[in-house]
C-alpha cells in the first residue's frame, strides 16, 4: 500500500496500527486504534459525492490532500476509505467479540460521528473529516470513549451516551496562545479514563481551546454551510 508518493505519516501510522493492535492499558479499558479516513460523505444531502468538490470549492475550499495524498494502490480515496473501513469494522467486531465486557476506547484519527464536526471558519472543509460509514460504531462496538483529533479544535461531548474527545495538538501557533496563558503542554493531555465522574449533556460541546472546559453550548453542526 506504500508509494513514495504517499506522505510519511500515513505510512507509518498504517505500520503503527498493525502492529500496536488491540491495547490493554490496564484494568480499566482497552485502547483500539484505527485509522478510517474520509470519503467525501460528510456533505449535505443535496450536493453529490461528483459535485462534493466543486461545492467545497465554491467557498475557496480544498484539502491539501488532494494534491499531496495519493491513493495508491486504490483507484480513489473513496475506495482507499472503504477498504479500511471494512478492516477496523472486522477489527472492532473480533475485539468485542473476544472480550464482550470490557469498556473499548476507539481512538481514530478522524472523528467517528458526523455531528461532533463543527468548523466556523471552514464549514465545506467537513468533506475531509471522516466518514458516515462508522457513524454508528460508538454504540454497535460499545464504545466507553471515542479519542479523534484532525480537526484541531479541542472539545468534549457525549453522544448517545458516549463520551467524544477531540484532542488535538494542534499547530505551534496555537501552542503559542496556550503559553501566553501560562500553560504548557501538560495542559492540553486529557483524561481518557477512568474520567468524569459525572455523564455529560447530551447534544452538548464542552470546548477547551487550552485544555480546561472554557465553555459549553448546544452543539452546531455546520453541515449545511
Ligand atoms: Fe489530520
Amino acid at each position: 500500500m506504500h508509494s513514495n508518493r504517499s506522505p510519511v505519516w500515513c505510512y507509518n501510522t498504517r505500520r503503527r496500527i498493525r502492529d500496536l493492535g488491540l491495547q490493554r492499558r490496564d484494568s480499566s479499558g482497552a485502547g483500539l486504534p484505527i485509522f478510517t479516513l474520509y470519503d467525501y460523505s460528510f456533505r449535505p444531502p443535496d450536493v453529490t459525492r461528483e459535485k462534493a468538490l466543486a461545492w467545497a470549492e465554491e467557498q475557496g475550499i480544498c484539502a491539501t490532500d488532494e494534491v499531496l495524498l495519493h491513493p495508491d494502490p486504490y483507484a480513489t480515496r473513496d475506495m482507499w476509505c472503504a477498504a479500511l473501513v471494512s478492516r477496523f469494522e472486522a477489527r472492532l467486531e473480533s475485539a468485542v467479540r473476544e472480550k464482550p465486557d470490557l469498556p473499548l476506547i476507539i481512538a481514530n484519527h478522524w472523528p467517528l460521528h458526523e455531528s461532533v464536526v463543527h468548523l466556523p471558519a471552514v464549514p465545506r472543509f467537513r468533506l475531509w473529516c471522516g466518514t458516515t460509514r462508522t457513524g454508528d460504531w460508538h454504540t454497535r462496538f460499545h464504545a466507553k470513549v471515542v479519542v479523534s483529533g484532525h480537526l484541531h479544535l479541542r472539545r468534549t461531548d457525549w453522544v448517545d451516551g458516549v463520551r467524544f474527545e477531540e484532542v488535538s495538538l494542534g499547530y505551534p501557533r496555537q501552542w503559542e496562545r496556550a503559553r501566553s496563558l501560562g500553560k504548557d503542554i501538560n495542559s492540553f493531555l486529557r483524561e481518557i479514563l477512568p474520567g468524569p465522574l459525572v455523564v455529560g449533556q447530551e447534544g452538548v460541546t464542552q470546548w477547551r481551546p487550552n485544555g480546561d472546559i472554557i465553555c459549553s453550548g448546544t452543539r452546531e453542526s455546520s453541515r449545511n454551510q
